[in-house]
């Protein structure tokens, strides 16, 4: 027996295969772009996510253990609106996660009675609802043909599967959703516009959602495949890295920068800015900080300097320096946790004729660890108390990020052993489980410690006065803009 996860990212969809015990067997990788039609617009055709699974499927088909798939999970960047007419035709692009356009509308609904408590989250600029809401008043040609909105995730399985299907853990980022009851609410659903009826049917990200469709089965060669409910990428890397208990959580430094903590039941404090979702696991949610621009603000230095991210970080070393006077602050596409702010935006200062470019770099990287700093002082006032973390995602190869991140943070971070750990392993799980009907206890357990990143203990002082500078910095600039 194989499972299939497939993790559709922002910037591209990796399909990973394993065997009956969860092992590693082959992946593959598709990317595509982000559209930017508009300052502060993200948008994405989901024709480029359907040709980047066919592409990593064909890859795969190569592969020993792939004429025994009998499970497949989807783990998708969460947020976005695929908008769908009653053939399933997909009215216009995706509006994804890091689109503002609709910070008016959010701050609407975020400040109607009710809202809040039902949903238990701040209704965010980037959150599902208010890019509904948007569409209502910018483009009501196109709203008045949705039949169904579908979240990324929840688009591939209907592509897969044929149906309208999605998940808790996704379906919690909507604003259409009452997350303590693990289902669509009535009175978000009339607040935004939208019914019932145009939402997919939900499932448990690990249940049984339906079966590959027949015709994809036939052409990819495999025989009876389950669809399992899939997750939102942060709850299928939970998955992945068995964060599932209070005590336990992760970093992850992606496009975004996450801060996640398992909870031991659902205790939701929209005002700290925390997002308090339903786990891919029955009875189980989890909590996170969410910052915009982690990987993204090393991406953008690296662009406008025209070198890559890991040429910007390389000559950095492994040892700490003291905090400069240059300073950055990471909101290239305003914050989530802890501000809310659609309209900020980032700023350098202390820039001197002798800045250099490694001075720049180590601001940036500096500038994010505060950004997740914020998140976990937000996740510790609703009491969540990590001991340490496991950290993930691209900015992990960093020597220098880790060790700055593990003193700001001042905990130490474990780095999993090189190996399948992240989303796409987490979907491939909630495949298996899906299929098999065992304990997601028993599968989802975490990864092996290759390493720990202790803090840097002489630099502690230093950065914890530089951090207690950064949420003036914010203010300031705010003022300023
Ligand atoms: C979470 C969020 C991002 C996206 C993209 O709320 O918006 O983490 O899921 O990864």
């Amino acid at each position: 027996m194989s499972y299939l996860g497939i993790d559709l990212g922002t910037s591209g969809l990796r399909a990973l295969l394993t065997g009956a015990d969860g092992t590693p067997l082959a992946s593959a990788e598709r990317h595509y772009e982000v559209a930017h039609p508009q300052s502060g617009w993200s948008e994405q055709d989901p024709a480029d996510w359907i040709a980047a699974l066919e592409g990593a499927v064909d890859e795969l088909r190569a592969a020993p253990g792939w004429d025994a798939l009998k499970g497949i999970g989807v783990a998708g960047h969460m947020h976005g609106a695929v908008a769908l007419d009653a053939s399933d035709a997909v009215i216009r692009p995706c509006i994804l996660w890091n689109d503002s356009r609709s910070h008016i509308e959010a701050a609407a609904l975020d400040a109607t009675p009710g809202a809040r408590e039902i949903s238990g989250n701040i209704v965010f600029a980037g959150f599902t609802a208010p890019k509904l809401l948007w569409m209502r008043t910018h483009e009501p040609g196109h709203f008045a043909r949705i039949a169904k909105v579908l979240l990324p995730a929840a688009y591939l399985n209907l592509y897969l599967s044929g149906d309208h299907v999605a998940d808790m853990s996704d379906s919690a980022g909507t604003s259409w959703f009452d997350t303590g009851a693990r289902d669509w609410s009535d009175t978000l659903l009339d607040l935004g516009g939208m019914s019932r009826a145009q939402m997919p049917r939900l499932v448990e990200g690990c249940a049984r959602a339906g079966t590959l469709r027949r015709e994809l089965a036939s052409k990819w060669g495999v025989g009876n495949v389950a669809i399992a409910g899939g997750a939102g990428d942060n709850a299928a890397a939970a998955a992945g890295t068995g964060v599932l208990n209070e005590g336990q959580g992760f970093v992850s430094l992606g496009t975004s920068g996450v801060l996640l903590a398992a909870r031991g039941g659902y205790a939701p404090s929209p005002q700290t800015a925390v997002h308090s979702f339903c786990h891919a696991v029955p009875d189980t949610w989890y909590q996170m900080g969410v910052m915009l621009s982690c990987t993204d603000s090393l991406n953008w230095l690296a662009r406008i300097t025209g070198t890559r991210p890991a040429e910007l970080t390389a000559p950095l070393g492994e040892h700490l320096a003291a905090p400069g006077r240059e300073r950055f602050l990471p909101y290239l596409s305003g914050e989530r946790t802890p501000h809310n702010d659609a309209d900020i935006r980032g700023a350098f200062t202390g820039i001197g004729a002798d800045t250099t470019r490694d001075d720049l770099t180590r601001a940036v990287l500096t500038g994010v660890s505060f950004g997740l700093r914020d998140s976990l002082e937000a996740l510790k006032s609703t009491g969540a108390r990590p001991a340490s973390l496991l950290a993930i995602g691209g900015g992990t190869g960093s020597r220098y990020w880790l060790r700055l991140l593990a003193t700001v943070l001042d905990l130490p971070l474990h780095l999993p052993k090189a190996g399948e750990f992240g989303a796409a392993l987490g979907a491939a799980r909630l495949g298996r489980i899906a299929a098999t009907g065992e304990s997601p206890t028993e599968i989802m357990t975490p990864p092996l410690t290759g390493e720990v990143i202790e803090p840097v203990t002489g630099m502690t002082e230093a950065l914890n006065a530089a951090y207690a500078r950064f949420g003036p910095a914010y203010s300031g600039v705010k003022s300023i803009q």
